[in-house]
């Protein structure tokens, strides 16, 4: 009996595996935000391939947010429009649709000046103007908005994007922010209470375990959050690491990130996923068997192979539900 291929229900979804499509930038979108055939075809794919869930790219909820003008995003109803048939095909080819509410904060890179809850830039970035209460409440109400639009786009998880040195992170990270752990935490536990009182679907909250840096975020500190984050309505805490330095030293290797979603999912009371070169499937069984996480997700592995998921549960001895147009290949 394979974990990896046993179902997750959170909420009133249910996951048929356990392995899900880490989001990543395609850097694709049409004018404005838009989700072009770019995107039908590559999360679709990952569909067909059997990922449990599939969360589309880092979405800005607000034009100021993006990471470059490339980005998808999610604040206005010609991109809800564009995202409903992706949302429909992963649905109708047995997977979740997932999307991560995205906001770049001072790693924003375009002709707009980005904001912050500091003046100081991310190296070599332009600088931010430091956002004041309005402009953070402002901010939060972007979430909500983003959040309501993707569940009328049908996706049905949402992951709030506080992770990798946008803007969420920046907020909670001492190298970044002001104030006690308490005060930095402040945004990103608002902006979880708030969409999960705006949405029934699970909200999944992606953090940075660790800045990696002496004078950073740390592990402990994530336990703390995370558990804040629980607190505030979040169904599951991915945990990833790093991008608010330039000068963090990682140590780089097969599931590195993998202690940080354990030491979450150990003394804070919440689902976790685990991210970060999970490549393997006896590795990716391991873990959950190991009680690391409740969920995996892979990033480059499902873009050399989207249909790693079928091969995994082959190898597994789990049942492969391949789509019945490619059944004669299974
Ligand atoms: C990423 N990553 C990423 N993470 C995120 O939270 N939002 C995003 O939009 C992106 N974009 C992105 C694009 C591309 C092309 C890559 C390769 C990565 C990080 C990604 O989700 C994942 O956490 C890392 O790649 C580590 O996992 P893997 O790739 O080792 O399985």
């Amino acid at each position: 009996m394979s974990l990896l291929f046993t179902p997750l229900t959170m909420r009133s979804v249910t996951l048929p595996n356990r392995i899900a499509v880490s989001p990543m930038c395609q850097y694709s979108a049409g004018a404005d935000g838009v989700p072009t055939d770019w995107h039908l075809v590559h999360l679709g794919s990952r569909a067909v391939g059997g990922a449990g869930l599939v969360i589309a790219e880092a979405t800005a909820i607000e034009p100021r947010g993006r990471i470059s003008a490339g980005d998808t995003g999610i604040w206005n109803d010609e991109q809800v429009a564009a995202w409903r048939p992706i949302t429909r095909f992963i649905k109708e080819n047995g997977s979740v649709p997932g999307v991560q509410l995205a906001h770049a904060g001072r790693k924003a890179f375009g002709d707009w000046t980005p904001v912050a809850p500091t003046t100081e830039p991310f190296p070599g970035m332009n600088t931010p103007e430091k956002l004041d209460d309005a402009g953070v409440r402002e901010i939060i109400s972007f979430f909500v908005s983003a959040a309501r639009r993707a569940v009328a786009a049908g996706f049905e998880v949402v992951e709030i994007h506080a992770a990798h040195g946008y803007l969420l992170h920046e907020f909670y990270s001492p190298l970044t922010n002001e104030g006690t752990l308490d005060e930095r935490i402040v945004v990103p536990v608002a902006v979880t209470a708030a969409v999960r009182e705006a949405v029934d679907v699970p909200v999944f909250v992606r953090i940075s375990g660790t800045d990696w840096t002496e004078d950073g975020w740390t592990a402990d500190d994530s336990v703390v959050l995370a558990q804040r984050l629980a607190e505030a309505g979040a169904d599951l805490v991915d945990v990833s690491s790093g991008g608010n330095t330039a000068n963090a030293d990682i140590p780089v290797g097969p599931g590195y990130q993998v202690p940080l979603a354990e030491a979450v999912r150990r003394k804070a009371d919440v689902l976790t996923g685990a991210v970060g070169l999970i490549t393997e499937a006896q590795q990716a069984e391991q873990l959950l068997v190991d009680g690391s996480a409740d969920l995996v997700l892979l990033g480059r592995e499902l873009l050399r192979d989207p249909y790693w998921p079928l091969r995994a549960a082959q190898q597994l001895g789990a049942e492969v539900k391949a789509p019945k147009q490619y059944a004669r290949a299974f």
